[in-house]
């Protein structure tokens, strides 16, 4: 494993700045570029977000951000993966080894410091190639298509979705021997 994952905490807020805006150009195709949101993404964690971000083993530096959001537990389970990578790793397979971590915690039960998340999606604008692959990299299943779904760039923008649940997960298998 080249990287880890951890909570984002203060401190943090310079180093995320950096990575967002040397990552603007890739980042602001698909999502809103925003290099001093970290505080009020701290502020925010709770029971309906969990953000890690995915850290390069041998530097240190920020590979990457990945929110679960819109978290709902009772019998739902379920959070959605939203993602951004950052130079200079992109495109490097960190992101891909970074989110098999976040999918080990959020399927892992509450009692070992999971999330106990049963289901996960991800939804993708139908042009977003380097996503899409991203999530079938992983695992996840298409599920169809979400019209008008999420508001970006300034447009009510479609979505393709992509889910997995606990079951399909092949890293719970090996998470819980690593305990
Ligand atoms: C989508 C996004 C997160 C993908 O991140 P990434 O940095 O490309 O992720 P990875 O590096 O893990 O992707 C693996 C790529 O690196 C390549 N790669 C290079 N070395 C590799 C290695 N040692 N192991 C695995 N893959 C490697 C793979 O071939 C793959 O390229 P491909 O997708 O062209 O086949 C990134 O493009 C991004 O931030 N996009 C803008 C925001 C966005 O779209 N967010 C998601 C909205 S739904």
């Amino acid at each position: 494993m080249r990287v880890t994952i951890r909570a984002p905490r203060a401190g943090d807020e310079v180093a995320y700045a950096e990575a967002v805006r040397r990552s603007a150009d890739h980042i602001g195709r698909w999502n809103p570029v925003e290099p001093d949101a970290l505080p009020d993404l701290v502020e925010r964690q709770g029971p309906a977000l969990r953000t890690f971000l995915i850290v390069d083993r041998e530097t240190g530096g920020l590979v990457g951000k990945v929110n679960v959001a819109n978290i709902a537990m009772g019998r739902f389970c379920n959070g959605a993966l939203g993602y951004d990578s950052f130079l200079p790793f992109a495109g490097t397979g960190r992101m891909t080894e970074g989110l098999r971590l976040v999918l080990d915690r959020c399927f892992a039960p509450q009692s070992e410091g999971g999330l106990g998340l049963h289901r996960l999606e991800i939804n993708v604008q139908p042009d977003n190639d380097r996503s899409i692959a991203l999530a079938k990299r992983l695992g996840f299943r298409h599920e169809g298509f979400t019209p008008r779904m999420l508001f970006l760039q300034g447009a009510w923008r479609d979505h393709e979705r992509f889910a997995l649940t606990a079951e399909e997960w092949p890293g719970a298998a090996a998470a819980e021997e690593r305990g």
